[in-house]
């Protein structure tokens, strides 16, 4: 049986007031809207279908993907009317519609699967996925009659008290036959709001005596609807919890999970150690037997094996080979890859540079649009003078330089494999392999100048003493 997939994501979201869409808002890192059609996705349906509204350009941008195609509901007439559209596209497909809310990021392929399993299996022509919660406030209620039967759907606006007591909520996931499809025309305009509401289609294929089924069949956690920035807080919760306890299965270790933010699209090899307040961003990937030390953030980054980032560090979109070290507070910008063995110490910043494998900066540098080599020595407090003010060029370190402390390497420089820079130097012009450059002025020792500075001031001091010396009136 072919399988398309409607995600519904044209409503305005004013609930979360935000300028923001509400379906890109992100859930650990990925926008909301992300998670819905990788969870459909899994079903490896024919299609996906995104109903789009007023922001339909910001939506399509930020979700590529083959097989995605996009339909705009110009007015966000409500749900039934978003169907409505979807349906326009789907005129000539024949099988079962899955159709997904774009504000429930949760849900996951299992539950659909099954979701599915059971809608084939009754041969209904339209089923909705329920679950039960203590806090029905803001979800559709399911109805039913005594023997149990579901009748329909109940807003919440149009809800009687005793209703709005009931606590089995439409999930706001729908699997039907595309041969309903046409029944969408008979959704009635609500009075209250003048939208159309899906949740009627019920109703009316109910009356229809089409087989139409309501199913129990999942947690609360899984159908969490999102639809104001605490109900994304209460998701992001639960989402992070199930990330880590991933992460924790594939024998990664956590000091304290609850400090800890980790994104969606994170990999983190067996046998590493994460400990408290670290934030892994984007999709960053870190390798087996690492150890990351309290207050990191690493953005989009890749780390490879036995890889030791310390306190307090920032990498972000870099990568840094096996068996490297990194930090405390060091600072990694964009476009930066340190070497295997590397060492890149306390208050280093690095951009845009290449650290070749072995190569050492350990103490207080800035090392920006530089292609340093390997087994380099860089000393404490080097900087590369990479900017003009106009344009930034590159210096280029061959491989086993010594560079000593406190040097300024005015780019473009370049020095020569095995060369020495004496400490202290401001390196203008390049210098050749395995040769010396020391640029600071010649040191000059005055023999004795503090031992006769101090027996001036012995002699300024006793005169002055001799002076204030008590008259004593003989
Ligand atoms: C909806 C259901 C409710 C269910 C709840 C589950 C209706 C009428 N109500 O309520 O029974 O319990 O979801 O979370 O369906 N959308 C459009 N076009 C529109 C309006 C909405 O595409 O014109 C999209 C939204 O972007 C959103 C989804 O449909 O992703 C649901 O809309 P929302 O306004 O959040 O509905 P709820 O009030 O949560
Ligand atoms: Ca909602």
């Amino acid at each position: 049986m072919k399988l398309a997939c409607v995600i519904l994501g044209a409503g305005l979201g004013k609930r979360m007031k935000s300028s923001l869409p509400k379906v890109l808002h992100t859930l650990c890192g990925r926008p909301m809207i992300r998670h819905v059609l990788d969870a459909a996705g899994g079903l490896r349906p024919e299609t996906r279908i995104v109903v789009v509204g007023k922001y339909h350009e910001e939506i399509s941008r930020s979700i590529p993907g083959p097989g995605i195609s996009f339909v705009v509901q110009e007015k966000p007439k409500g749900t039934g009317d978003a169907l409505a559209k979807a349906a326009e596209a789907l005129q000539r497909f024949r099988g079962t519609v899955l159709v997904l809310n774009g504000d429930t990021p949760l849900i996951t392929p299992e539950t659909l699967k099954r979701f599915l399993g059971v809608f084939r299996k009754n041969g209904d022509a339209l089923s909705v996925l329920s679950f039960t919660t203590q806090h029905p406030e803001g979800y559709g209620r399911i109805v039913r009659d005594e023997a149990g039967k579901p009748l329909r759907i109940i807003e919440e606006k149009a809800a009687t008290p005793e209703q709005k007591m009931i606590t089995e909520v439409n999930s706001g996931v729908y699997a039907l036959d595309s041969e309903i499809m046409p029944l969408l025309a008979r959704i009635r305009r609500n009075r209250a709001n003048g939208e159309y509401y899906l949740t009627d289609l019920f109703g009316i294929a109910t009356r229809e005596k089409l087989g139409a089924g309501v199913y129990c069949i999942c947690g609360e956690d899984e159908m969490i609807g999102v639809n104001t920035r605490h109900e994304l807080l209460r998701a992001e919760s639960v989402m992070q919890t199930r990330i880590v306890n991933g992460l924790i299965g594939k024998g990664v270790t956590f000091l304290d999970p609850s400090s800890v933010r980790i994104s969606a699209d994170v990999s983190i090899g067996a046998g590493s150690v994460i400990y408290p307040n670290v934030c892994l961003e984007g999709a960053t990937r870190i390798g087996r037997q690492c150890t990351v030390y309290p207050n990191v953030r690493i953005a989009e980054s890749t780390i490879g094996n036995a890889v030791t980032i310390k306190d307090c560090s920032v990498i972000e979109h870099s990568a840094i080979k096996q068996n490297a070290q990194v930090g405390p507070f060091a600072h990694l910008r964009p476009g930066t890859t340190v070497g295997a063995r590397a060492r890149i110490g306390n208050f280093v910043e690095v951009k845009k540079s290449v650290i070749g494998a072995g190569t050492k900066a350990s103490h207080l540098s800035y090392i920006g649009d530089a292609v340093v080599g390997r087994n380099v020595n860089i000393g404490a407090g080097t900087i590369t003078c990479n900017y003009d003010g106009t344009q930034k060029h590159r210096t280029d370190i061959g491989d086993g330089v010594f560079i000593g402390s406190d040097t300024q390497l005015v780019a473009p420089v370049e020095i020569g494999k095995g060369a020495y820079v004496g400490a202290g130097s401001t390196i203008t012009k390049d210098v050749p392999p395995m040769s010396l450059a020391v640029s600071r002025v010649p040191q000059k020792n005055i023999l004795k100048w503090a031992a006769r500075k101090q027996h001036k001031e012995n002699g300024r001091h006793s005169k002055r003493t001799l002076r204030r010396r008590p008259r004593t009136g003989d």
